[in-house]
This record gives C-alpha cells, sequence and structure tokens, in this order.
C-alpha cells in the first residue's frame, strides 16, 4: 500500500482529486467507481472545480457507485443517488446513461445485484475504485464479518452505522436496517484503489487496516491484499499509524527524486 499523508481535509481532497483527474487524462473512458459520504465530498469539489476551470472532461467516463440503503427511491433525498447528483453529477458533464448506481427500491433485489455485476463486467471492469471507510472499518455497506470474498448483495446495517448516519435523516430510527452493496470481492477487482480518510475518529480504524491482520472484521483490511492502493489520509487520520515516521520518509524521499 502506498500511504500519503496530507496536512488537513482540504489538502488530502486536493491530492485525490489530482490522483484521479490524471487518470481520466489518461484514459478519457475511465471506469470510476465511486463512494458517498461527508469524506469524499472535497474531493468531488475539486473535480468539479477543474472541471470548470480546467476543462476536465467527463463525457465517456463511467461511473458505478457502491451502495444504496435499501428501500429508498433514487429520488428520495436521503438518498445515495440523490446525494451524488447534488454534490458531484449534476455539476459535471456527464450522462446519466453512463452513471449506474444501486437501486434501493428494486422489487427483485437480488436479480438487481447479479445485474450490477455484470454491468460492471460488460464495461471491462472498474479502473479507478475510490472509497472512503466506515468508523467500523466497512467499505461500502461491508460491515464486519463480510466475505472478502463477497460479491454486490443485500447487507444488514450494524448499529454503529446507524447511529453513524442517523446524522443526515435527523434520527436513528428514520435510518434504512439494510442497503444494497458491491461486495469486497467486487471492489478487490478494481485495477486501482484509492482510500481516504479524514479526522480522529478515523485514526484507529485507519491503524488497524493498514497494520494489523487481514480480517473480515475490518473489511478495509482487505485492500492489504490488492495490488495497487493508495492511501491518502490528512495528519489526524494517520495520527495511530505506527510506523508514521516511515511513511513520511518514504513521501520525503519520492519528493526529492521528482524534485520538489
Ligand atoms: C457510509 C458509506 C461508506 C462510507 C462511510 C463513511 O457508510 N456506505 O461508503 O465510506 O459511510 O462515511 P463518512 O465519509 O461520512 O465518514
Amino acid at each position: 500500500m502506498r500511504i500519503l499523508i496530507e496536512k488537513d481535509y482540504d489538502a488530502m481532497s486536493g491530492r485525490a482529486a489530482a490522483l484521479i483527474a490524471e487518470e481520466i487524462e489518461r484514459n478519457p473512458r475511465l471506469v470510476l467507481g465511486l463512494p458517498t459520504g461527508d469524506t469524499p465530498v472535497g474531493t468531488y469539489e475539486r473535480l468539479v472545480h477543474l472541471h470548470k476551470e480546467a476543462g476536465l472532461d467527463f463525457s465517456e467516463v463511467k461511473t458505478f457507485n457502491l451502495d444504496e440503503y435499501a428501500g429508498l427511491s433514487a429520488e428520495d433525498p436521503n438518498s445515495y443517488n440523490r446525494f451524488m447528483w447534488d454534490v458531484f453529477f449534476g455539476r459535471i458533464n456527464i450522462g446519466p446513461a453512463h452513471v449506474s448506481i444501486p437501486k434501493g427500491d428494486d422489487p427483485r433485489p437480488d436479480e438487481f445485484c447479479r445485474r450490477y455485476e455484470e454491468k460492471i463486467k460488460a464495461v471491462g471492469g472498474i479502473d479507478l475504485q475510490l472509497l472512503g471507510i466506515g468508523g467500523d472499518g466497512h467499505i461500502a455497506f461491508n460491515e464486519p464479518g463480510s466475505s472478502l470474498g463477497s460479491r454486490t448483495r443485500v447487507v444488514t446495517l450494524a448499529k454503529e452505522t446507524i447511529a453513524d448516519n442517523a446524522r443526515h435523516f435527523g434520527k436513528k430510527e428514520l435510518v434504512p436496517r439494510s442497503a444494497v452493496t458491491m461486495g469486497v470481492g467486487t471492489i478487490m477487482e478494481a485495477r486501482r484503489i484509492i482510500l481516504i480518510a479524514s479526522g480522529k475518529k478515523k485514526a484507529a480504524v485507519t491503524a488497524q487496516f493498514i497494520e494489523g491482520p487481514v480480517t473480515s472484521m475490518i473489511a478495509a483490511s482487505a485492500l492489504q491484499l490488492h495490488p495497487s492502493v493508495t492511501v491518502i489520509l490528512d495528519e489526524a487520520a494517520a495520527c495511530k499509524l505506527r510506523r508514521l515516521d516511515h511513511y513520511r520518509w518514504i513521501m520525503t524521499l519520492e519528493e526529492e527524486r521528482a524534485g520538489k
């Protein structure tokens, strides 16, 4: 894993957006996997800025979102669908035909999940997957205990996740109890992965998934087995890493080599 430590949330977001923009410039037909949550908002802001000010072109990019709350329609104000259009898709030049987001209210959810996997395969797989991380180590909605080989499916949310996400719904009774999510196995097939984490409340889980054992109890720890992962942290999220000095040392050497 390549570990990059940035000063704060803004710098973390800038770094993630720059890496994504580079990939789009290299391959305008990039297939991009995308997360929701508060963490990626700054990255989306930066990408919108690059689109508006520097002409970053999304017209041929295809996107696949990680997850959606079960039972919520695409129009529901709390749906991830709505979030993505408000925060990102509605502000760049991407058409609805190039956007895929799991459907929370499909009458045949298992069939929907199978088709979602097929749709990813049909476009040649995900080139670059952006991820956040939940306080319990989940990526997408793969809660502790999720099989590291899991595929897109309906899952039951952990009580901790319901409590964490209650802030968006007003109170925790209103948070759906289940969700449709890409599996850990689905995510692991992406060619390149960038995980972003920010703030003190992510520090413990960040140290666990990077430096602890690979375990289904921390879904993000599966990323240790992936050949191309970049983790971008701010100082607060990085503060519990045992090998912090070593990661900084690597960054210094890389900067020297790049003549910065
Ligand atoms: C939700 C999403 C995850 C996201 C996590 C963290 O549970 N399903 O994909 O990584 O929240 O959210 P935040 O970035 O708000 O801490």
